[in-house]
């Protein structure tokens, strides 16, 4: 972008005739914020047309002005998109410098451009369309994450694996189980934006200033031509209220919070000490000193991302707070939080969504952690409620039971028959088909549960809900 301060005499800028001397330089600098909205310029041009054909079928302006400003911003547009477009920090936004470009293209016509119309419902306009299409772009990136997240899944529908609560094994999962919790989590996430989109996608122009104006204007015209579901219905709050924006932002916040989960469990599970999975080398660093070294840069930076993005929900919820009605300058500083928040999701999605493809699980190791934390000591006391005990008791058998394999530094199921019946009388034979990790993991056999025909019947389903 071209920057070329202080280029244009006093007469013009907008408003010019209200005012005895020129806004100082810094001033100009400080509240001007072409720098960064300059990116909402397509969706200005688009609702600048919208609201113009409205003007001239209301026989506000006349058709010919309305053909003329059709034609001059169609051309700005190619000019922004080839990069020939000079945007002037003197003419302050996005806005401004569109008009002004129009008006020395086509005249007098230019002008009219901004009949009930103010930018306070101008820029609001422009959020929001810019907003709805994003939502969509974030929606589909979660598609592909939930679709590699399957895919991964799907190959790993009965791989055990150690469930941890507490980070200590708890019980035997799959792996392709563990990865669907995942997939349910975007799968919330992705509902939450296509909800806020519906939020996000309501009309502000003709709220003008804050109290909406003396033109005949048609405000579900405009609606429907730029693809709105209705317009906003008070003024003053179409053009001063930004909690759409704000529950894109949480909205943002929570797939971050969901990913920096993932990123940590990559993060620990591609270490050593686990080495439970391998990350493609394209997503790693080494280490400049140590040669050994391959760093999990990728989750690491999601998961230092996620505060970036938790920061910027911060700064519009207290944006936003105790503004009096209505609009006030403050909200200006809605775009930079809002730019970067999502410049931050979609490429985290995209990277996210190829990482996974490039994992690889070493079934060993898992299975080995999860022989080694007692993790089927449930399974033991399960078996003893449905021999008859109730499950207090049975609780403590077999605390008593592990206490021992701890002394002899055994698992349960390296115990010999004689040395569990000491514990409970009950336990026979069987017991060892409930101590194994597959008979543990077979007996969850519930919707929800980790018993592998359940597993993929879960990815059988999502599939299905993916389409
Ligand atoms: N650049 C401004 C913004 O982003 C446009 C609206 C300016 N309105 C005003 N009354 N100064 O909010």
């Amino acid at each position: 972008m071209t920057e070329k301060v202080n280029s244009l005499n006093k007469k013009d800028t907008s408003w010019s005739g209200r005012f005895n001397e020129p806004v100082a330089e810094l001033v100009k600098k400080y509240t001007a914020s072409v720098g960064f909205d300059y990116r909402l310029a397509p969706y200005d041009i688009q609702g600048s047309i919208a609201h113009a054909r409205m003007l001239s079928e209301r026989s506000i302006i006349s058709r010919q002005d309305f053909a003329a400003i059709e034609k001059g911003l169609q051309e700005i547009a190619q000019e922004i998109e080839a990069g020939q477009f000079e945007w002037l920090l003197d003419l302050e936004d996005v806005h401004l410098n569109i008009e002004k470009r129009l008006t020395d293209k086509i005249g007098d016509a230019g002008k009219r451009l901004h009949t009930g119309r103010s930018r306070n419902d101008q820029v609001a306009t422009d959020v929001r369309l810019w907003l709805r299409a994003t939502a969509d772009q974030v929606v589909a990136g979660l598609h592909q994450l939930q679709g590699s997240l399957l895919d991964l899944a799907e190959k790993h529908y009965d791989t055990v694996m150690p469930g941890f609560t507490h980070l200590q094994v708890a019980q035997p999962v799959t792996f392709g189980h563990h990865l669907m919790a995942y997939y349910e989590m975007l799968k919330r996430d992705a509902a939450r934006f296509v909800d806020c989109r519906k939020r996000i996608n309501r009309l502000p122009l003709g709220a003008a200033a804050l109290a909406g104006t003396s033109y005949p204007i048609d405000r579900e015209m405009v609606a429907k031509n730029l693809g709105f579901d209705g317009v906003c219905e008070n003024s003053l709050d179409a053009v001063s209220d930004r909690d759409f924006a704000i529950e894109f932002t949480f909205a943002s916040s929570l797939v971050m919070t969901h990913l920096s989960r993932l990123s940590e469990e990559l993060i620990l599970w591609s270490s050593p000490r686990f080495a439970f999975i391998d990350i493609a080398d394209r997503f790693c660093t080494g280490s400049s000193i140590m040669p050994q070294k391959k760093n999990p840069d990728v989750p690491e930076l999601v998961r230092g991302k996620t505060g970036r993005v938790y920061g910027h929900l911060t700064a519009l919820l207290t944006l936003m707070k105790g503004q009096p009605l209505a609009y006030n300058k403050d909200n200006q500083e809605d775009k930079e939080p809002l730019f970067d928040t999502v410049d931050t999701l979609l490429v985290t999605l995209e990277i996210y969504a190829d990482m996974m493809r490039g994992i690889t699980v070493n079934k060993e190791n898992m299975r080995q952690a999860a022989s080694e934390g007692f993790a089927t000591a449930t399974d033991l006391a399960d078996y003893l409620v449905k021999k008859g005990m109730p499950f207090r008791d049975a609780h403590e058998v077999v605390a008593l039971a592990v206490r021992h394999a701890v002394e002899q530094n055994v698992d349960l199921s390296d115990l010999p028959l004689a040395s569990l019946q000491k514990f409970a009388a009950e336990i026979s034979d069987d017991v060892y088909a409930v101590l194994t990790l597959e008979g543990s993991l077979q007996s969850r056999n519930h919707i929800g549960g980790t018993a592998p025909v359940q597993v993929k019947a879960a990815i059988a389903r999502a599939k299905k809900e993916m389409g």
